[in-house]
């Protein structure tokens, strides 16, 4: 009797210019592997499906516990993290993709600096310098508004959301939805709002809030199941109290 094996189709690029390509895996069967610790044993055994001896394939990870985000990817076609998707829950050959809204670096490795970027085109943090001062009159949070930020405070950029949001891609202007969810929570944030203004100007202009079209695809696929289309709805009527305040209090 053959042994029992677990298969893969893995979609490679040998190189930020190179022309895809597939190439299938098989491993030996051992219960309680996910898609990463499969491909450890493939990057350990770098031999295809053929026999061959091939360059091992890329792929990011880090925690191996859904935290750090680096292991996006499409999974049998849906974007999720490759550690949390086990191997026994899914169908076979296993199909592995790079997300395709980031520019890809090698097989499955992506580069996700669009969306630091725009992180940092909407100051998503907390202002810390002379915090002393700042946190000392800062009002308390309640814990009811605690749970709300703790939800948002979760995302981990891995990209789901923005693979799966028809409007954002590597050539689109479009913010993406993960920014705008953490513009919604340093927005609230009693010292992160000291931001407030210069964020919503931010994602008032070309590529911001308005592209949104409102098909929720984003708060679907996210792993941590953030609320991103409640931040979007909220970020709607903030840019338009915003854009009456540019209008007539200054
Ligand atoms: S609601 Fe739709 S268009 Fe808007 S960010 Fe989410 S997926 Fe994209
Ligand atoms: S909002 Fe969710 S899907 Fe989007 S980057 Fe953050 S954790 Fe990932
Ligand atoms: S390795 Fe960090 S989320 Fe998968």
């Amino acid at each position: 009797m053959a042994e029992k094996e677990i298969r893969f189709s893995i979609k490679r690029q040998d190189g930020e210019n190179g022309a895809p390509y597939w190439e299938a895996f098989n491993m030996p069967y051992s219960p309680g592997h996910n898609v990463v610790s499969a491909l450890m044993y493939l990057r350990e055994h770098p031999v295809n499906a053929e026999g061959k001896k091939v360059r091992p394939v890329a792929w990011d990870c880090n925690c191996m516990e859904e935290v750090c985000g680096a292991c996006a990817m499409l999974v049998n076609g849906v974007p999720r993290q490759g550690c949390a998707a086990l191997i026994d829950a899914l169908e076979q050959p296993i199909v592995l993709e790079p997300l395709t809204k980031f520019p890809v670096v090698r097989d499955l490795l992506i580069d996700r600096k669009k969306m630091f970027d725009a992180l940092l085109a909407v100051k998503a943090w907390v202002p810390m310098g002379g915090s002393w001062d700042i946190h000392r009159h800062a009002p308390l949070i309640s814990p009811g508004e605690q749970s709300i930020r703790y939800l948002f405070s979760r995302c981990m950029t891995c990209g789901c959301c923005m693979e799966a949001c028809p409007q954002f891609g590597i050539d689109s202007k479009f913010i993406g939805p993960a920014p705008l969810g953490q513009v919604s929570l340093h927005n609230s944030h009693p010292t992160g709002g000291f931001f407030k203004e210069g964020r919503l100007h931010a994602i008032m202009g070309a590529g911001g809030i308005t592209d949104c079209g409102n098909a929720q695809n984003c708060v679907k696929v996210c792993p941590k199941e953030i609320p991103l289309t409640d931040a979007i709805a909220s970020l709607g009527r903030q840019t338009t109290v915003q854009w009456l305040r540019d209008l007539f209090v200054k």
